[in-house]
């Protein structure tokens, strides 16, 4: 057992309140066997300690009595439960819960930066660069490509960033796309089946049969293998028929839909995601009052993307209207090699806060709470008890720093299940 104390603030969240921070000054965190046994109020430490321990205590049949000697001695350890408690006091420094990456693409092989580069002299973002990856995605052996991967996972962890939903997308044959959710399965639970991410160059002059080749054969192959489907819905990739056709098939295979929607062009893929039973609809760079009002209704959550308006100079859509709007928000890297290429959450973030008009609390909310709804995990994004204990212990004194400070490495330590994963 431990109890992290001098917590100068910690975010304890819910993940109903709509953005509203729940959060205690001067708190502390008790934790056993990887979750959270109680966070509260420093004062009532000591109480929780004794309550917990003689629990435990009661369940290993053991004799021990506790005073407030024992607990004030930092470590301790019961006479005959082995029950040891480690004190781990932080001195005043903000906690948050491990951030939820609820959308990424971090599987993949090759290099784009010549294609951002020109971007920002001026040329425009357009799905065909996917192509680009998918060539070199090809083209690496299955243990490349899990290096990169595991490489990109540690960077993001050092970030703060304890769950992880990954996409495939980069394979686009069933044996690529089974490759790339194998490698996924083996560092996190959270997979997305996307080899509707764009047509294969090998399918270009005829998109139904590739449509036909996922919903007949890809699909198929996968399942048991993802527990998401997603779809790129838009202009240049798939089109609304093609993409109710590939999430009614993923869903009859035991997916869970997911959609990216109005990335590009104002169409109608946010309403059909509400109408599919997506948990959530990505992007949203584009929405109508109506759209907004469809997800509001079917409770969508839609996750908001600030790193890719960031990288392709696009019109961030504006936090304050799809709050009023009552739609329910998660804010995600969706970290990849063309749209946008940074798996830091503290940047998303700092920008969702100064361009998208996210107030520091929102913003810190949606990269926790609001990418647990998405991904439908009631165990992770915030600190409640019973939730798995992961944590982020700040170079600072305030949840604020993480927009007030951008890009500097606040993130000082990471506990994921309880572990230290990143110091
Ligand atoms: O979410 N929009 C589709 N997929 C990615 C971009 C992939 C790429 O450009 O390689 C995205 O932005
Ligand atoms: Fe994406």
């Amino acid at each position: 057992m431990q109890i992290i104390t001098g917590i100068s603030e910690l975010v304890v969240n819910d993940l109903d309140s709509l953005g509203a921070l729940n959060v205690i000054d001067d708190a502390a965190v008790l934790i056993d066997d990887g979750r959270i046994l109680w966070s509260g109020p420093s004062a009532q430490a000591d109480s929780a300690v004794r309550d917990h321990l003689g629990e435990t205590r009661e369940e290993s049949a053991s004799a021990t009595t506790l005073d407030d000697d024992d607990i004030e001695n930092g470590t301790l350890t019961s006479a005959s439960g082995g029950v040891e408690l480690e004190t781990i006091d932080l001195g005043g420094k903000a906690v948050v819960p491990g951030f939820v990456d609820s959308h990424n693409h971090l599987i993949f092989a090759g290099d784009r930066s010549a294609e951002f580069a020109a971007r920002m002299a001026g040329q425009k973002y357009s799905a065909g660069g996917i192509a680009t990856t998918v060539a070199a995605t090809r083209a690496a052996s299955e243990a490349e490509l899990e290096a990169n991967f595991v490489h990109l996972l540690d960077q993001a962890t050092r970030q703060g960033t304890t769950t992880f939903e990954v996409k495939s997308g980069y394979g686009l044959t069933r044996e690529d796309e089974l490759r790339a959710l194998r490698i996924i399965n083996r560092h996190t639970e959270e997979s997305t089946l996307i080899a509707a991410h764009v047509v294969p160059p090998e399918y270009k002059e005829n998109p139904e049969a590739y449509v036909d080749l996922v919903i007949d054969e890809i699909i198929p192959a996968a399942t048991g293998q993802a527990k998401w489907i997603d779809v790129f819905c838009e202009k240049g990739a798939f089109t609304e028929e093609q993409t109710r056709r590939i999430i009614e098939a993923g869903k009859a295979a035991g997916m869970k839909p997911r959609l990216h929607a109005n990335q590009l062009t104002d169409g109608g893929a946010l309403k059909l995601g509400a109408e599919l039973g997506c948990v959530s609809v990505d992007h949203a760079t584009f929405a109508s009052d109506e759209d907004l009002a469809v997800l509001a209704q079917a409770g969508t959550v839609v996750t908001l993307l600030p790193g890719i308006e960031f990288s392709t100079r696009q019109p961030y859509p504006d936090a304050r209207r799809y709050i009023g709007a009552g739609v329910r928000l998660a804010i995600a890297t969706d970290c990849n090699p063309g749209s946008g290429f940074s798996n830091s959450i503290p940047f998303a973030i700092a920008i969702g806060v100064r361009d998208m008009h996210f107030t520091v609390e929102q913003a810190v909310w949606a990269v926790t709470a609001g990418g647990a709804n998405a991904l439908q995990r009631p165990d992770v994004g915030h600190l409640g008890a019973g939730a798995r204990a992961d944590l982020v212990v700040l170079d600072a004194p305030s949840y604020r720093h993480l927009a007030y400070r951008p890009g500097v490495q606040l993130v000082e330590r990471v506990y994921r299940d309880g572990e230290l994963v990143a110091d």
